[in-house]
């Protein structure tokens, strides 16, 4: 089997400040990348920013500003961004480094080569904001100004010489290729989008612009710059070191298992990147996942509309554990969620402080008292425990499933499922009645420990910092956790010394 699994975020616009959007698809691309290595994976995880083309050249006009310092300035708060969200990323790209400009000119080298681009001329419409092409049937009047459907962002009119990409000729070839790999698109109903999409018919690329220059030359025509879009996705490719196919990296990650994107952008990964790489001979990766968005309202959270959720804010106030879970757990993976400072409190003292929290803690202050603070001998379990700690195993390839098929709800509602389970375990067990029956105290008191054992692990993903904390109590270390011991009902060594464990989730007290 292979063990190696390649997962991607989206690169960012450095146009402006990340918003809470940015930092979900960064979050959940995070909770895949911890949960695959537990699981045994060699995980190579990528996020950075995308940094041509003609919306970032006028966003630093705007400042006055060169592109580049511009670039530099913005992308770090990204780069900041991945060390605040505690984001296990392997490398992040900057598509104005070289490496990455030797990628996507080796890869248009070839698609010129391959009679995959011609020169003519674009006349149409074009939006800055999403680095787009429209046609007139995707465009609307809204008081006097031509906007897309879609995404609402204006766009205008751009008549120039461009080179085109023979997108035209690959219509079927994709249809064969969503076929072939049914698991290509996720969610389904987007993947019925996509292919009913290319079904209506597709247009050849307009796949340079000559009208600005902040971007990526086309090699044989300095006067033209590659296509944005052409340029970011490659990002994929140039960080596995791209176009050396013999290098260690690429061997090893290309292709992708899993390009996880907002759904505003699956055109671009779900058609014209398969495409490009069919064209170019290059294996498409294996899967796009395009999430919903986080709302605003009820709108899109956007730089343009103003509606900006500051993630730095909320972490500032509520602490990042608790923003990665609420994102995880409240968001309907695939649908767009909307977030709210009431959800966020509600979900940190039910679930974290109330469930979570108060497991571990209490728990462990009954060791503190009847166990020496270690870990007891176990006797015989009786049903009741066997029923509860056999959960885990019975539901193992099930847990596999959800993270292979990007069911994150499911995974976390098996989660919660158990932190209710084992507080009434505990309660049902009555433990601090059980003193006179050393053994069976002890027992109960082992189960316990297993249970927080057990599921902390599955919480690892998802919040990585607290979850650590709890194992260390055990022993357990992040270059340590195996995905695979939740299946072990017996872990734990009698006689270890427990550690400490300072309160994880303040309760948000509510002032009504
Ligand atoms: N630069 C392109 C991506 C190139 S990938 C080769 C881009 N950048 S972006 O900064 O505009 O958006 C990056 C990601 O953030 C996208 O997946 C987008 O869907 C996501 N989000 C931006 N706003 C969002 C929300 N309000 N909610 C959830 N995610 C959204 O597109």
């Amino acid at each position: 089997m292979n063990k190696n699994y390649y997962i991607t975020t989206p690169i960012y616009y450095p146009s402006a400040k990340p918003h809470m959007g940015h930092a979900y698809s960064s979050i959940i691309a995070d909770f895949f990348a911890r949960l695959k290595r537990i699981q045994g994976f060699n995980v190579y995880f990528l996020t950075g920013t995308d940094e041509h083309g003609q919306k970032i050249q006028r966003a630093a006009e705007e400042k006055k500003m060169d592109p580049l310092l511009f670039c530099d300035e913005i992308s770090k708060t990204f780069r900041d961004l991945s060390d605040t969200l505690n984001l296990s990323n392997n490398d992040f790209i900057r598509t104005t480094e070289s490496r990455h400009a030797k990628s996507v000119e080796n890869l248009w080298n070839i698609l010129e080569e391959k009679g995959e681009i011609y020169l003519s001329k674009y006349s149409g419409w074009y939006s800055v904001s999403d680095e787009a092409f429209y046609t007139e049937s995707e465009i609307e009047d809204l008081d006097g100004t031509k906007k897309s459907i879609t995404s609402g962002s204006k766009v205008e009119w751009v008549e120039e010489e461009s080179y085109f990409f023979r997108l035209s000729n690959w219509q079927d070839k994709l249809i064969e290729f969503y076929n072939k790999n049914p698991d290509f698109i996720l969610p389904e109903t987007r993947k019925n989008e996509v292919i009913s999409f290319v079904k209506s018919g597709l247009k050849d690329l307009s796949v340079s612009r000559k009208s600005f220059n902040w971007g990526i030359k086309v090699p044989s025509n300095k006067d033209h710059v590659i296509y944005v879009w052409l340029d970011a996705l490659t990002n994929y490719l140039s960080a596995l070191n791209y176009p050396n196919e013999s290098d260690e990296l690429y061997k090893s990650f290309w292709p992708a298992d899993l390009h996880l994107i907002g759904k505003d952008i699956l055109r671009f990964h779900a058609i014209y990147w398969p495409a490009f790489l069919l064209a170019a001979d290059i294996r498409p990766p294996k899967r796009v996942f395009g999430h919903g968005w986080i709302l605003s309202g009820d709108e899109k959270m956007s730089k343009s509309k103003g509606n900006i959720l500051d993630p730095l804010e909320i972490i500032g106030n509520y602490g990042l554990d608790p923003l990665r879970y609420y994102l995880i757990k409240e968001v309907s993976f695939g649908n767009d969620g909307n977030i709210s400072q009431e959800k966020l409190e509600s979900c940190i003292n039910s679930d974290l402080a109330n469930n979570y929290g108060n497991l571990c803690q209490r728990v462990l202050a009954f060791c503190d008292k009847n166990s020496n603070f270690e870990v007891p001998d176990n006797n015989i379990f009786t049903d009741d425990d066997k029923l509860i700690l056999d959960e885990y195993s019975k539901h193992y390839d099930n847990l596999i499933k959800y993270s292979d098929n990007q069911d994150v709800n499911l995974y976390i509602n098996f989660i919660v499922e158990q932190l209710f389970a084992a507080n009434k375990y505990f309660n049902d067990q009555e433990p601090w009645k059980k003193k006179k029956d050393k053994l069976r105290m002890n027992t109960i008191i082992y189960v316990a420990l297993e249970l927080i054992r057990k599921v902390t692990i599955l919480l690892y993903p998802i919040i990585p910092g607290s979850s650590l904390k709890v194992l260390e109590i055990f022993g357990i270390k992040e270059g340590n956790i195996n995905f695979e011991t939740i299946k072990d009902n017996n872990y734990l060594k009698k006689g270890h010394k427990l550690g400490k464990l300072d309160i994880l989730f303040k309760k948000i007290e509510k002032n009504d």
